[in-house]
């Protein structure tokens, strides 16, 4: 049986409601995270909360539960459903209040959280990916995970359309970020990639993966690439939670690495296995 928490209460999710008047539904007024399970286990979940509660900051939205009791919340929710490869989804929104735009006085956050089984995407690991350049018209504070999706999900749908799995992002001529990922190039034995400013949501997945270039020393430049530096790269991959790390072969109409993965991205994904089967064996 599948369950859900809504605020403290863990619940069958059959049974759960959301008020229309919640401001995350109305107003998109909320932030979420994504984070992975590996055969039971939680996936860099200190740094997701980390960046659940900064998010929430950023909008002056109070979690009324420590990082810890958090943290067991979400463990419990896992151990109820008996997850084992999958992700646990949560949120947090200002709350329900009669519709008004600025903050309400009396609202207080309501907050959910529920697991997904998933798995793990391994032919794409091996085969990679296709996907298509897509303008990027989302909003300026993209450093915030927040709950309003819509640049992204016009991105995706146009991928989706295009036979593609993903959309690369571009601000004019800069390549900022795929429409639910991170994207790097490799050239020249460097790989490139956005800075995690305002433009981009600093994945934990990329974070990740910047340790695992140090440890197979390739270095990393955080600058961004244009949209014909990116054409013009060795080797290109997407990363996120759900993604992990996995090759860009084709882009457009374009191919990369002649549309097969290379040997940085390989040794890349062996290494961020490493980190997988660390986390499993714990
Ligand atoms: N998306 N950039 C954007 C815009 C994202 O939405 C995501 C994640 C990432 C990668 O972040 P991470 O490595 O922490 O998953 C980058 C999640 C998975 C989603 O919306 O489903």
């Amino acid at each position: 049986m599948a369950h859900i928490w809504v605020n403290d209460v863990l619940m069958n999710r059959a049974e759960a409601s959301i008020d229309p008047e919640d401001r995350g539904y109305q107003f998109g007024d909320g932030v979420y995270e994504v984070v992975k399970v590996y055969e039971g286990n939680l996936f860099e979940m200190e740094a997701h909360i980390d960046r659940f509660y900064r998010s929430a900051d950023e909008l002056r939205i109070v979690i009324p539960y420590t990082k810890d009791v958090l943290h067991k919340m979400v463990y419990d929710i896992v151990e109820a459903d008996q997850l084992q490869t999958g992700h646990v989804y949560m949120q947090i929104t200002r709350g329900v209040a009669p519709r008004q735009h600025y903050f309400p006085d009396e609202a207080s956050a309501t907050f959910t959280a529920y697991t997904q089984v998933s798995e793990r995407p391994y032919e794409n690991f091996e085969r990679g990916i296709k996907a298509l350049l897509h303008e990027d018209i989302r909003w300026l504070r993209c450093d915030i995970k927040s709950l309003n999706l819509l640049g992204a999900v016009l991105a995706k749908q146009a991928a989706h359309e295009a036979n593609c799995d993903e959309a690369i992002l571009h601000r004019g001529d800069v390549v900022t970020e795929g429409s639910s990922s991170n994207v790097y190039g490799i050239k020249d034995g460097v790989m490139y990639t956005h800075p995690a400013n305002n433009f981009i949501l600093n994945g934990i997945t990329r974070q990740v993966v910047l340790r695992c270039a140090e440890e197979i020393q390739l270095p990393v430049v955080e600058e961004a690439m244009t949209v014909e530096q990116l054409l013009a790269m060795d080797e290109v991959i997407y990363t996120s939670t759900g993604a992990e790390v996995t090759p860009i072969v084709q882009i457009n109409e374009q191919l990369i690495h002649k549309g097969v993965r290379g040997e940085w991205t390989k040794k890349l994904q062996e290494v961020f296995e490493s980190k997988v089967q660390a986390a499993i064996t714990i």
